[in-house]
């Protein structure tokens, strides 16, 4: 329906431009030549008013505060990012009449989900969040956005999962007690720019557009054989087949608990598909569970690695005869092989034994990190040690622990692992620094406080912010588990002063340093 201006044809070719207000829009009257334009007066980039633009050639309007440059016509954006609004127009015995209805919904959310890939493309943080908002206007819920960025980027992940899958579950929790419209938002966009961000210049990876009948053993044989084109031929069979998603995520996390693959990241990624999934809903799963199989397939098995060979002997000689009581200080300052070794003394005892005893070394790992490690120069490439080799600790067990509980067969291997991470870490820790600051009485307070702190993080890297999600939301997710757990006290004072202390981000020296001594020893 056309609605009066209430200024006629020869007034707007007379004034050039008119602003009027109708309906809460406020719309920008333009005359060129012989024709009449109606736009929104709002500038679609960062909302100063077109009105104060200037005409040029060809029915242009440049903005004049970042020049972006609008094509009248069609509203395009020939210069610069979005669109602007058009309005039909139409004289009626000299008056000019304009329709401002809205678009159709549907109509709506296409050019929100196009503007939004094209944003993702160009990494503008910005334009995401304007696509998403314009989605929710438009009746939609921003979860068909994150739905979107994850089924449009993924062929553009050479190596499938990302951190970006892994934390999206937990943005979307966040997103559910957000204190406003704006926080929601806030937490929603998360996943999206950190897809962005992982994606910046990646090329085009397809996925084998093969189905072979759902086979979970044939499934576990592909990716143990690293076979990414059979792997994902037996996925497409599940879904095809209508296998429930429960049970191919059993035999992924049966998968990602073979070998201590990727530093634990396959058996986290597991866990954290199948939590992505209940979110956005089975639309998701194709893509989802591609970019998993694809990572596990691709996974390292650090195993392999000098200083993790003995987890293979270590997982063959597991004897549950062996029933040794256990407790954390017992793992404290134990190299990798010692605390396989002492692993096996307790391979009798309740699986939950040793992995509380586990996990308190490794918080107190965690706690008595010594961070000039994080700040070294002149260390050797394998002594490359951040926060983050400490915190995958955390994350790893509560992901193996959930896939433990649905498989226990598989505990052996899930508290062999966290060995490795509890031996591994010892050398990079100061006992003697006072760590008592960091003691938290409120446990529950501390965790919603440094939650609600996430809606506003002012972290440039999203995998700084993710992690921090991350394990907010696995520490959250053990004390539902055990709310008495013997490293709790420990583990949330190791949480608080990971989220205190600086994190290094940038190692210029030590990386031309390494460099130097790489290319002098290169030959
Ligand atoms: S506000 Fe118009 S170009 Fe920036």
């Amino acid at each position: 329906m056309f609605t009066a201006t209430g200024i006629s044809e020869s007034e707007l070719r007379e004034r050039g431009r008119k602003v009027i207000r109708r309906a809460g829009k406020q719309v920008l009257l333009l005359a060129v030549g012989n024709r009449q334009f109606a736009i929104a007066n709002r500038c679609p980039h960062e909302g100063y008013p077109l009105s104060e633009g200037t005409e040029g050639p060809g029915c242009v309007l440049t903005c004049n505060w970042h020049n972006w440059k609008f094509d009248l016509s069609t509203g395009a954006a020939l210069v610069g990012r979005d669109p602007v609004r058009t309005y039909p127009v139409e004289l009626r015995a000299g008056e000019i009449f304009v329709d401002l209805r809205d678009p159709p919904a549907e109509q709506q959310k296409k050019r929100a989900l196009e503007g939004l890939s094209a944003a993702i493309a160009d990494n503008d943080l910005a334009r995401m969040g304007r696509e998403v908002a314009r989605l929710e206007r438009a009746g939609f819920d921003a979860h068909l956005a994150v739905t979107h960025a994850v089924c449009v980027q993924n062929e553009r992940l050479e190596f499938g999962t990302t951190h970006a899958h892994a934390a999206a579950a937990d943005w979307l929790a966040l997103a559910e007690r957000a204190p406003s419209d704006a926080a929601r938002l806030a937490a929603m966009i998360e996943p999206i720019a950190h897809l962005a961000w992982d994606t910046v210049g990646a090329k085009t990876f397809p996925y084998a557009e093969v189905v072979k009948a759902w086979d979970a053993d044939a499934l576990l044989a592909a990716i143990e054989a690293e076979n990414e084109s059979d792997a994902i031929a037996h996925v497409r069979g599940a879904l095809q087949d209508g296998i429930p998603i429960a049970e191919i995520g059993r035999t992924l996390g049966r998968a990602a608990l073979t070998h201590y693959a990727d530093f634990g990241h396959s058996a986290i990624y597991t866990l954290k598909t199948r939590q992505l999934i209940e979110r956005l809903g089975p639309q998701s799963a194709e893509q989802v569970l591609l970019a998993l199989v694809r990572s596990l397939t691709n996974a390292t098995r650090e195993e392999r690695l000098p200083e993790f060979r003995t987890y293979d002997k270590a997982r063959a000689a597991w004897n549950a005869g062996q029933i040794s009581p256990v407790s954390a200080e017992d793992f404290i300052g134990l190299s990798v092989d010692a605390a396989l070794d002492r692993v096996l003394q307790s391979a009798g005892q309740e699986p939950r034994e040793l992995y509380d005893a586990l996990l308190g070394a490794a918080a107190w790992n965690m706690l008595h990190f010594d961070t000039a490690f994080d700040c070294a120069t002149d260390n050797q490439i394998a002594d490359n040690v951040s926060w983050l080799d400490f915190t995958h600790a955390l994350t790893f067990a509560n992901a193996s622990r959930h896939i433990c509980e649905t498989d226990p067969d598989l505990w052996p291997n899930a508290l062999l692992q966290l060995a490795l991470f509890v031996g591994r870490n010892k050398s990079y820790v100061n006992a003697q620094q006072d760590v008592a600051a960091y003691r938290v009485t409120d446990r529950t307070g501390f965790i919603s406080n440094e939650m609600d702190q996430l809606f506003d993080h002012g972290i440039v890297e999203p995998i700084i912010a993710c992690h921090r999600i991350k394990m907010l939301f696995a520490l959250k997710d053990e004390l539902a588990a055990e709310p008495d757990a013997t490293w709790a006290d420990m583990m949330c004072a190791a949480m608080n002063r990971y989220l205190y202390t600086p994190q290094k981000r940038h190692h210029g020296l030590r990386l031309a340093t390494q460099a130097q001594d790489f290319i002098a020893r290169e030959g």
